[in-house]
């Protein structure tokens, strides 16, 4: 894809923002962030954005009675710049879909779990109370369900810690090598989602395929 150029939405911290900066800085995405976009205004990850001048926007959700509204203002506001991709970086609201449908096959999420497992909040918690030995992080597309859309990519590690801060520490590092590399699939045009499935390289995907390239 020629002048690709992709948004990144958060919440919070914003490190794996960081490394998509880095990455391009870096040479391994041939694109641009055409824009940071947080609910929150006080996200840190608005900084890292203002440091290199990418342009910033805060909507935030507590303006907006309901989800639906809140979405529209969003696509209202991510559609000036046009965005061949929009990617999720910690973004803690629930898509409606007025929001994806307005970008489809175009959401990217990375969560912190080797999905189908502990969808939702405290997966580090949760895998150090299960009996499991390996742990992992899963870039996904975004569809209706809450963390259940199809499956990009996914890396593991086993687990060596009883610590949830250095369990979540190492599953970061995890998540900063692999979130780059696949938006730069994406922007390359190696990797789409078509009629809800994934195909890479123009083969598709199996369900629990891992593709860590
Ligand atoms: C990451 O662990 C990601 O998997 C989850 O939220 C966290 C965001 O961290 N969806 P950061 O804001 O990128 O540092």
């Amino acid at each position: 894809m020629t002048n690709f150029s992709f948004a990144v939405l958060i919440s919070g911290n914003g490190s794996n923002l960081q490394a998509m900066i880095d990455a391009i800085k870096g040479n391994q995405i041939y694109g641009k962030i055409c824009c940071v976009l947080s609910n929150k205004e006080d996200a840190n990850g608005l900084q890292r954005a203002q440091e290199v001048k990418i342009p910033t926007e805060v909507v935030s959700n507590k303006d907006f009675e309901t989800r639906e509204d809140f979405d529209t203002e969003m696509v209202r506001v991510l559609s000036i710049y046009n965005p061949d991709l929009v990617v999720l970086a910690g973004f803690m609201r629930i898509l409606s879909p007025v929001f994806i449908n307005a970008f489809p096959g175009k959401i990217l999420n990375i969560h912190p779990s080797l999905l189908p497992k502990y969808p939702g909040l405290n997966t580090h918690e949760r895998v150090l109370e299960s009996s499991d030995n390996i742990h992992g992080i899963t870039v996904h597309f975004v569809d209706e369900s809450l963390d259940g859309g199809p499956i990009c990519a996914q890396s593991s590690l086993e687990i060596t810690t009883r610590s949830v801060k250095q369990l979540e520490q190492q599953i970061h590092k995890l998540e900063h090598e692999l979130y780059p590399k696949v938006v730069s699939w994406f922007g390359e045009g190696l990797l789409r989602l078509t009629e809800g499935k994934v195909y890479f390289e123009n083969r598709e995907l199996k369900i629990g395929e891992i593709n860590e390239k």
